[in-house]
Formats: C-alpha cells, sequence, structure tokens
C-alpha cells in the first residue's frame, strides 16, 4: 500500500491531478499496487479564508505519506512570492528535497525545433539553496541591519548584515548560498543516477564567471566528486547554455545545475521537447518524503475549461511510481501516455482537439490496452 498525500492546488492544478489519479487507479485495477490517497487543502483559497500558508500540523500530518502528489499553487489574488515561497518552497525545504530532476526528452511528433534532432536530457536542478534561501531584505537611506536565518536540515545558521552606504538611496538584497554538504550530497545523486543510465558524462551549468564566489565552492565539490568517481564533466555558463539548447540539445544527456538557473533553463527545455504541458519534475529527498508536480504553473486563466494538458502530470505520477520502486509501473504509464499520441489523441497546446478529460481517458485506454 503507497500511502499518497495529494495536493490540488490552485487554478488547473485540481483538474490536472484529477486525471493523474484517473491514471494511478487505473494501474491498481490492472497491476498488483494499492493506494491509499488523501487530499489536503494546502492552497490558495485556505490562505485567503485562513491566513494559513503550510503550518507546523500540515508537515506533522504529511510525515506520514510515502509521497507528495502535486498540482500547481499560484493565485493572482496573492501578492507574488507569498504563495510560491510559504507552500510550495516550504514544502521543498520542510522534507529536505534537495534534488529536483526534470527529464527532458524529446516528444516526438512535438518538437518545437525546426532542424530534426533527437535528444533525451535528464535535468537536476539544485532545490534548497542558491538564490532561492530567501534571504535578504531592504535598507532605506543606505544604512540598516539585517538579520537573516537560513534553516535546513544540514544547518541552522545566522547571517547579519550591516550596511553602510554613503548614499541616501534604497538598497534590496537577495543574498545566494551554498553549502559544501549539500552540493556534496546533490552531485553524489546525479553521480549515481549517471551510472544507472550507462553515462559517463555530466553537463555542469552555473555562472562562475560572475558569481564567482557562490559558484567557485560548486565547482569545487564537482571536481572533487568526478575525479573519485571516474566521471567525465565539463562545465558551461548559463548563458551559453541556454543557445546550446535551442541550438543543439543532442549534445546533452545530464544536467546538473543550481536552483535558480534550473528553474530558467527547465522551463526553456520543456518548449523545446514540445511543451510545458509535457514536462514533469520530482522534488526528491533520496531517503525521505519526495513530491511530484508538473513544471507548469497553476494557469488560472484556464481554470475550469477542460482544456489544459494534463500530461506533464501524467508523467508526474510516472516519476513518483519511479521512486517508490516501482519502475515497472512507471514503464507502463510512459506507454500509456506514448500510446495515446500515437493514436492522435492530444490537447490543443499540442495541436490537437483532446479536452483534459479525454486526453486522461486516452492514457487509460491505453493502458488498459497492454493487458
Ligand atoms: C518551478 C516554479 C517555482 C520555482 C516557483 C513557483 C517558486 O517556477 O517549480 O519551476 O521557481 O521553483
Ligand atoms: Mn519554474
Amino acid at each position: 500500500m503507497h500511502k499518497i498525500a495529494v495536493l490540488p492546488g490552485d487554478g488547473i492544478g485540481p483538474e490536472v491531478v484529477a486525471e493523474g489519479l484517473k491514471v494511478l487507479n487505473v494501474l491498481s485495477e490492472n497491476y498488483s499496487v494499492k493506494f491509499d490517497f488523501q487530499e489536503f487543502d494546502i492552497n490558495s483559497e485556505r490562505y485567503l479564508s485562513t491566513g494559513k500558508l503550510v503550518t507546523d500540523d500540515d508537515i506533522g500530518q504529511l510525515r506520514k505519506f510515502d509521497s507528495i502528489f502535486l498540482g500547481a499553487i499560484g493565485d493572482d489574488r496573492v501578492k507574488p512570492g507569498v504563495l510560491e515561497k510559504g507552500i510550495l518552497l516550504a514544502l521543498r525545504f520542510s522534507f529536505d528535497q534537495y534534488i529536483n530532476h526534470r527529464p527532458a526528452p524529446l516528444w516526438k511528433p512535438f518538437g518545437r525545433l525546426k532542424r530534426d534532432v533527437d535528444f533525451n536530457i535528464d535535468v537536476f536542478r539544485e532545490n534548497t539553496e542558491d538564490y532561492y534561501i530567501g534571504a535578504g531584505g531592504r535598507v532605506s537611506n543606505g544604512k540598516g541591519k539585517l538579520d537573516l536565518r537560513v534553516k535546513r536540515q544540514l544547518y541552522d545558521m545566522k547571517v547579519t548584515l550591516d550596511a553602510n552606504a554613503d548614499a541616501a538611496d534604497d538598497f534590496a538584497f537577495e543574498i545566494g548560498m551554498m553549502s559544501r554538504k549539500n552540493i556534496e550530497r546533490f552531485a553524489d545523486h546525479v553521480i549515481d543516477f549517471s551510472d544507472l543510465i550507462g553515462e559517463n558524462y555530466i553537463t555542469v551549468v552555473d555562472k562562475a564567471n560572475v558569481c564567482s564566489n557562490i559558484y567557485s565552492l560548486w565547482r569545487e565539490v564537482w571536481d572533487d566528486k568526478c575525479r573519485r568517481a571516474g566521471k567525465e564533466h565539463g562545465y558551461m555558463y548559463v548563458d551559453a547554455m541556454t543557445m546550446a539548447l535551442v541550438k543543439n540539445p543532442d549534445k546533452f544527456r545530464v544536467i546538473a545545475v543550481p536552483n535558480m538557473f534550473g528553474d530558467i533553463i527547465t522551463d526553456l527545455l520543456a518548449e523545446v521537447t514540445g511543451g510545458l504541458g509535457l514536462a514533469p519534475g520530482g522534488n526528491i529527498n533520496p531517503k525521505g518524503i519526495s513530491m511530484f508536480e508538473p513544471v507548469h504553473g497553476s494557469a488560472p486563466k484556464y481554470k475550469g475549461m477542460d482544456r489544459i494538458n494534463p500530461v506533464a502530470t501524467i508523467l508526474a505520477a510516472k516519476m513518483m511510481m519511479d521512486n517508490l520502486g516501482r519502475r515497472d509501473l512507471g514503464e507502463v504509464i510512459f506507454k500509456g501516455v506514448r500510446g495515446a499520441f500515437d493514436k492522435g489523441v492530444y490537447t490543443q497546446d499540442l495541436g490537437g482537439k483532446a479536452t483534459t478529460r479525454q486526453m486522461g481517458d486516452a492514457v487509460v485506454a491505453a493502458i488498459r490496452s497492454l493487458k
């Protein structure tokens, strides 16, 4: 029995999650697997009516589950950052999900490049540090003190910043930070994954030519880890990387990237593979509770229209099965999606006519026909 906490979230989240659950349910009808789903209303509605983001009680409840299956978080009625940091990032950090795995295989025939080029990339985005730590603030009139705190499973750190400028202006800080032990465990995971797929080269992305404090530590760890593991690796600056992913995606197989740049290049790469409607992600803690979600957001303007592509969420369910040790069932979901596409069923974002529900139904039908 796999205990799954389901967080449909905001906007189109509930619609796509419903299709993901449809697919998981057809697995339990046809294969030896059982799920116990429990839904949580950790979302913008609850925030707007009660002021609650993620509470300690929520975290305590969620700890009882094997995995978290999430739709999307985000609402136009709330100031940017409140829900993102208070819910999504709070969940990633609370469960110490330090790896964000975003597979990006080309989905034929939906690839968006003019040139016919085949590729299959796995991006690993660091998921708890970098410019995402939420440490920063403002000093007015050039003077002020910021008492900052970064609390993670690996450490609880206080940082004090004393600013004293000779200009009476307003200054805002956003501090990026990485820690050696976190980079080490992240690199270990990426190296293990490349071993698993028989790949000997890792492309490591950063901007060490400008942010040389933070990314020299990052590089030091990568050099050391790869040397010990006998892995080849090479560095790419993120600006050149965005170009290369459009020009020659077939040159890459495994990519490791810091949190902020990873956010950006995974949207870019999703578009190259066929669109955000096809891109899933796993927030992974190899020894803890992982969380699976589509890369796309809550797309409020499409809410309730039954037109959003649920495949990213269905593929997030596939990643969840892989992570729960059922790669066999992950493969079944993958074949279900491929089968539905091969029958010519796809949603509007891909140039098709299927509704959200019809797309889910087609995947379910394709899975049934595998038996
Ligand atoms: C993502 C999203 C989030 C991120 C936001 C909503 C905090 O863009 O999952 O890619 O930046 O990680
Ligand atoms: Mn993003």
